[in-house]
């Protein structure tokens, strides 16, 4: 691994060079609508491999398979629930990842070493466009390195992968900012949250009814060592900024009045837009809806980093809608050091 790693802009021309890498069998940073990927032709098991190794990434946690019509999950799955029909039928293109059992086509590296697959069909115009010209399907992570915050600009992915992917295409900042929402199906039907995403749990429950979407245990809980997982994701540290991070629950006054009990050099303090006016510590925004948390929280986790921060205080987010998958993120991010105030 030693590129010269290509910044590519989303012109015609521009993906249409993506596209060329991908049919190779190269590794591409791609812009989606939740974060940026790091696509690979999903048959290829050379290609997927070259993204574990980009990535530095567990072997057995599985990659989402990329598509680029509705259609094409007939493809590569044995078996489409109702429910998942239903869902496709709401949002997608879009947020989210849908977990079926996978044809043979799909090889085991792609799906790291499971029976079923992940499928999401995205909606930006960009990763549609390069899922389109390179004629395959593509298994894309987070184009992060492994454990640290998702990249939701082009530049991150940058930092993270200069030197080790050939290319990366630049397609502006994610809209959403956290990764999509995946589920799966129970034996029964029912809709199962392995990750909530911009897709909300009561999205979900909008369309198949309150009783048929379930949360899986580790969306805000942790997992103990050697438990077993819906979800392999769920079992590894993530999203970690290299300051230790505490969640704060409780209100704005004693909020302040825990840091000031607990200051010091490279302690700061990540709140609310809302909350910024005369807090006396040092500080970092990330919004005030969930939407806009979603949207800046991995890019604030990275400036944490930046600023050379220890020891971060967090705003606890909310918990519906949206929020529930700030609060996701964040929990793993701070490693469930959670305090209630
Ligand atoms: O928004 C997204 O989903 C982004 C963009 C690039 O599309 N991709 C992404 O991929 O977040 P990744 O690999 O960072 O996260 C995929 C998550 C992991 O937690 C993985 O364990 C889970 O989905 N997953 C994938 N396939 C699965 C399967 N067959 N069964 C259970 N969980 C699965
Ligand atoms: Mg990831």
């Amino acid at each position: 691994m030693n590129y010269d790693t290509q910044m590519l802009s989303s012109s015609e021309e521009d993906i249409d060079k993506a596209a060329e890498l991908l049919k190779k069998g190269m590794v591409v940073g791609i812009p989606t609508e939740t974060v940026y990927g790091l696509a690979a032709d999903a048959l290829n098991t050379e290609a997927v491999a070259l993204i574990f190794k980009a990535k530095g990434r567990p072997q057995d946690n599985p990659l989402i398979v990329h598509i680029g019509e509705l259609s094409d999950i007939y493809k590569y799955v044995t078996e489409v629930p109702e429910n998942a029909l239903k869902l496709a039928d709401a949002f997608w293109p879009g947020p989210l990842t849908m977990v079926m059992p996978k044809k043979d086509i799909i090889p085991m590296v792609t799906s790291g070493g499971l029976d079923t697959v992940g499928i999401r069909f995205p909606v930006h115009p960009a990763a549609r466009e390069i899922i389109k010209r390179s004629g395959c399907p593509l298994a894309a992570p987070s184009a992060n390195l492994s454990g640290s915050p998702s990249p939701t600009t082009a530049m991150h992915v940058f930092k993270d992968m200069n030197g080790r992917i050939p290319a990366i295409v630049d397609g502006g900042d994610c809209a959403v900012g956290v990764e999509s929402t995946v589920v799966s199906f129970d034996k029964d039907g029912k809709v199962r949250l392995l990750r909530p995403g911009f897709v909300s749990l009561e999205d979900i429950k909008s369309i198949v009814g309150d009783n048929n979407a379930l949360c899986a245990k580790g969306v805000t809980e942790k997992i103990s060592d050697g438990e077993r997982v819906l979800s392999p994701g769920m079992k590894y540290k993530h999203y970690s900024p290299k300051a230790n991070v505490t969640i704060l629950c409780g209100g704005m006054d004693k909020f302040t009045g825990y840091v000031s009990a607990h200051n010091g050099e490279g302690v700061c303090s990540m709140i609310f837009d809302s909350d910024a006016d005369g807090f006396p510590f040092e500080y970092i925004t990330y919004g005030d809806t969930s939407e806009e948390q979603a949207r800046r929280l991995f890019s604030v986790l990275r400036s944490i980093d930046d600023m050379g921060a220890v020891q971060v205080y967090a705003r606890c987010p909310d918990q519906t809608g949206v929020g529930l998958a700030v609060y996701n993120r964040l929990l793993r991010a701070a490693g469930f050091e959670v305090v209630n105030l």
